[in-house]
Order: structure tokens, then sequence, then C-alpha cells
């Protein structure tokens, strides 16, 4: 857990009773869990974007980080943040949970500006990336392990409540990612999004511009020295910070973990 993370947030986050109505962000940190939110969050609402006075987090809330009584207060359906892992994560078989995954060489890169950008939450500011390289692949990184969060769920993506996403095929074709998650959340949104005007909207509030500009009000706590939260949303950044040495590293755990799994066509045209 993140340093500046209440421990009674997390434990009393476990105990949550999921509804049916719930909709469940699920990711491991950096794979496009704001993006996603937003997505669900703009569906919900027509394309109408949050207003000024409104954050992000506060109607999406990181159950593992506020803990149940604030979700519980939520309206509903409640659109719910987590980084747990399956196993962990507050289950009703109506409840909807999305998974995002990305590929772990963008995802460590995006995990390390993370890192050393939030000054209160970690003492990294001078880390290097080949430090953070280090602990991501020992897995001692906020959230643990990467596979150990990416296998199980990816091993209950054809569960007929969980929607399996990549960032990839995210950035690639946006609108089929959006028309895909409302089909997913249910006949109303998927008749909503039916309308040009609304998927439009979904479209630019949810585009890598839109949310930048947002995200000086959703995240305020980021030095201006450093990256901010909403940073670069490429394909392929890790090319620029892994040496050759990391990239076969990070490889050989891939194919270590997920062995036994297809998981290595996900990724397949990316990493290269
Ligand atoms: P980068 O650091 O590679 O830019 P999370 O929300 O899970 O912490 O993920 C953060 C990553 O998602 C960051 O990646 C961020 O820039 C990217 N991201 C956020 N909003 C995005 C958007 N609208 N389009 C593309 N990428 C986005």
């Amino acid at each position: 857990m993140p340093l500046g993370f209440p421990p009674e947030g997390f434990i009393c986050g476990l105990n949550y009773q999921a509804q049916p109505s719930d909709i469940f962000i699920a990711t491991y940190p950096k794979c496009g869990t704001t993006w996603t939110q937003y997505i669900v969050w703009l569906i919900h609402h027509q394309g109408e974007p949050l207003l000024d006075s409104q954050k992000i987090g506060d109607v999406s809330p990181h159950l593992e980080e506020v803990g149940q009584e604030m979700i519980m207060n939520l309206p509903q359906p409640r659109i719910i943040k987590t980084h747990l892992p399956y196993h962990l994560t507050p289950y009703h078989p109506q409840a909807k949970y999305i998974y995002v995954a990305r590929n772990p060489f963008d995802c460590v890169v995006s995990f390390y500006h993370h890192t050393r950008g939030f000054i209160k939450h970690y003492d990294f500011a001078e880390g290097t990336f080949d430090d953070f390289f280090e602990c991501f692949i020992r897995g001692e990184v906020d959230f643990g392990d990467y596979f150990e969060n990416l296998v199980p769920w990816y091993q209950h993506k054809d569960n007929d409540n969980v929607l399996f996403l990549t960032y990839e095929a995210m950035k690639e074709n946006l609108d089929k990612a959006i028309i895909k998650i409302a089909k997913f959340l249910g006949s109303d949104c998927y008749k909503d999004i039916q309308n040009p005007e609304i998927l439009h909207k979904v479209m630019k509030y949810s585009s890598f511009e839109s949310m930048s500009q947002a995200q000086q009000r959703w995240s305020s706590q980021r030095p201006k020295n450093m990256p901010p939260f909403i940073r670069h949303g490429k394909i392929g950044d890790w090319k620029n910070y892994f040496s050759t040495e990391q990239t076969q590293r990070l490889r050989d755990k891939f194919r270590i973990c997920t062995a036994g799994t297809d998981l290595n066509q996900l990724w397949r045209d990316f990493l290269v």
C-alpha cells in the first residue's frame, strides 16, 4: 500500500459488500485506471463532463484508500476504483468488473514517474529508473507484483460480469472501446451511446488532451517540476528507458509468470 494510505481504509475496504449495481474498475497501477473511470462516468452521464468543482476521485473513489463507508455513501450505480487482486476484490455475481491491463514495459515507466512525483507518499524524488526497475521486477512496489494482479484477472476474463480491456486497444480505437464498455454496462448505456452526439462527447472528454487539462484540478499534489499524473499517454515509451539487459529480464519474467496462459499474445505487436 502507498505510505499515505491509511491502513484502516484498506482493512475496511476489504469488507465492503459489493452491490448488484456496482461497477468496479480493477487494474494494476498505471494501466489506465483513471481513463476508464472517467469513460464509465461519462457514459453514465450521457457524455456530460465533471463540473469544475468535481474530481474523478470523489465521484469514483479508490476502495482500499477510502474504505467502505465512503463507498456506501455514493449514489448507485457506484463506480469503484480498485487495485486489489481478484481474490480480494469484493464480489457480487451481478456487479460488473472492468479490468484494464497494460503491457508491463510501459507500466513500469509510468509507475516510475508516478512514484517520483508523489513526494508526500514516497521518498523517491531523486530515484532513477534503474532503481525503480529493480523494485518492480521484484514485485516490491505498491500493490505488489504486476503479474500476480494480471494473471488471475485474466483467468476470469470470460466471466459474464468481467470485461477485460487493454490500454493499448483503447489507445488504438477509443470509440470501439467506449462502445464495448457501454454495451457491457447494460442496455440503457448501450442505447445512449448509439446517439452520435453522446459518443462524440464521451470521446472528447476522455481524450488525453481533455483529461490532461482536467487533471490540474484532480491531482493538485504533484510538484510543478515533476511529470503530471496524466503524463504522456503513449504506447512504447519504454524503449526510451530500458537497457537491453532490463528488456531481457522483464521478457523472461513475463514468460515465466504467464506460462500456461495465452497472455503472450496480448501485446505481441507492442513488445518488439
Ligand atoms: P503514462 O504515465 O504512460 O502517460 P492510471 O490512471 O492507472 O494511474 O494510469 C495512468 C496512465 O494512463 C498514465 O500513463 C496516463 O498518462 C495514462 N492516461 C490517463 N488518461 C489517459 C487518456 N485519456 N488517454 C491515454 N492515456 C491516458
